[in-house]
């Protein structure tokens, strides 16, 4: 039969260790028993039971060092304490030293079984939770790679917002830079590497919605705010409590909004849409954004005082072109993670695809390193990745100077028209970058700004 368990037994009183081990073995625990005389902390950490049963009068020893030393040395063992007194202050210490639970003499077995059930339960749960944070973590990159100064610099800076508990936090960088993966990384430092799926992770993204609904979204409601309002609904800065809430492109979000995000950033309350109660939030707020939020200041469109509140702690994640240090760790680490995925047998890049690798600006940033990688794992079977293999965009960059000069648009004799060329450019700029405006401004050689403009003033939006 498969044990139910390795459970120590440690009680000068013999005829408690026959009694105890009887039962116990009866259900299919295997037993060790000990009286205490000698030295057992040893002993116990190399049997590695689940769970110990330790009397908290052993002669000659204080029960709550001992317990201290087992924790000490082997914190996974959960201890359950025998105690003689029903007193809960004794109980009360015991489990503050990091005791599971305590029974109290004489034993009711039933609850002996109990409460040795739950906690080799927990351990289970434990574990499983564990292995579970293993695998998920493998299967998103979570981590920022790279090796260039501007990547170790931030990487400080994360660890030292993260260990100062720095409760709101802006992300700035262009798009694809990789300021969610930063965001995560914050996350997962301020709750510990094991960061269990018990703690809110949410992220928001602040222009996909349109205002109203962000603001119930956010800040939830009560019943009858509003016509469709026929329940009352927790905001999402409710649910992050105790976790992070992801302000995605906060650089979007409407004045009227901006001016209750920083109340509750200040009073770390919030009030329900329709409500009277103050509830508190207890939230680390994470924004990102790609905008240049000083000129939108300027502009009027972002609020200066909730630009300077969150700026106290910004991180700006330069683009990758400002890191070119980078691009091969990520090339090489998307290539071999790509690979893996689709079962191709790709080693490498050769010098001059890597030079080309480097030699192109990535308007994109890493999303589109990662996307070309994908895409050429896909389309190619070759061993070694060459000039040939890269999309003509990238070989484009590393031609000759005066090569590209050749290529530039000749005038037609009949003319154009410029507003149809700048449309189309427009157009064909937006395609490319995947309906990203940030990227397709980058590709036009403007500011994301002055795209926006041209957009509205083509009707393109
Ligand atoms: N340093 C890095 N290491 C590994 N992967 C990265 C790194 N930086 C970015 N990535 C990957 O690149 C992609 C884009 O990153 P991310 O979503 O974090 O960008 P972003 O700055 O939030 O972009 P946007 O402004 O468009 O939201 C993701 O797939 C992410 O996993
Ligand atoms: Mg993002």
């Amino acid at each position: 039969m498969k044990s139910a368990g390795r459970v120590y037994l440690v009680d000068d009183d013999e005829l408690i260790l026959a009694m105890l081990s009887r039962t116990l073995e009866r259900e299919g625990y295997e037993i060790r028993t000990e009286t205490g005389e000698t030295e057992f902390i040893d002993k116990i950490a190399s049997w590695h039971p689940e769970v110990v049963l330790l009397d908290i009068n052993l002669p000659g020893q204080n029960g709550m060092d001992t317990l201290k030393t087992l924790k000490n040395d082997a914190p996974d063992i959960e201890v359950i304490m025998l105690t003689a007194d029903d007193t809960a202050e004794t109980a009360v210490k015991a489990m503050k030293i990091g005791a599971w639970d305590y029974l109290t003499k004489p034993f009711n077995m039933d609850e002996v079984k109990i409460v040795i059930g739950n906690a080799i339960e927990n351990i289970k749960l434990k574990k499983e939770l564990e292995y579970l944070r293993k695998i998920s973590s493998s299967f998103f990159d979570n981590d920022f790679l790279g090796v260039s100064k501007a990547k170790r610099e931030l990487k400080e800076k994360v660890e030292r917002i993260a260990e100062a508990r720095i409760s709101s936090i802006l992300i700035t960088g262009e798009s694809g830079v990789g300021k969610d993966v930063i965001a995560r990384n914050i996350h997962r430092m301020i709750h510990g590497t094991a960061v269990s799926s018990s703690i809110p992770f949410i992220a928001v993204n602040c222009s996909a919605l349109p205002d109203t609904l962000l603001e119930s979204e956010l800040f939830g409601y009560e019943k009858g705010a509003f016509t469709d309002a026929r329940k009352s609904k927790k905001g999402l800065f409710e649910v992050a409590v105790g976790g992070t809430l992801l302000l995605d492109e906060l650089g979007e979000m409407k004045l009227s909004l901006q001016s209750k995000l920083l109340r509750v950033l200040e009073e770390r309350v919030v009030r329900r849409i329709g409500g009277q109660e103050e509830i508190p939030v207890d939230v680390t707020v994470i924004a990102t954004t790609n905008r240049n939020l000083p000129a939108a200041v300027e502009r009027g469109e972002f609020r200066m005082d909730l630009y300077y509140r969150l700026n106290a702690f910004s991180l700006n994640v330069p683009p990758l072109r400002e890191r070119k240090e980078d691009i091969p760790v990520l090339a090489g680490h998307f290539l071999a993670a790509f690979a893996k995925e689709y079962n191709k047998k790709i080693e490498g890049f050769s010098t001059e695809a890597e030079n080309m690798l480097l030699a192109y600006p990535w308007p994109g940033n890493v999303r589109e390193l990662k996307n070309v990688i994908q895409g050429m794992v896909v389309l190619q079977n070759t061993k070694v990745i060459m000039p040939e293999h890269l999309p003509l965009e990238l070989r484009g960059s590393a031609m000759p100077e005066e090569q590209r000069r050749d290529e530039r648009f000749i005038l037609p004799t009949a003319g154009i028209s410029l507003d149809a060329f700048e449309k189309d450019m427009i157009v064909q700029a937006l395609e490319r970058a995947d309906h990203n405006k940030t990227q397709a401004a980058k590709l036009l050689g403007v500011s994301y700004d002055s795209f926006r403009y041209q957009l509205k003033k083509f009707g393109l939006e």
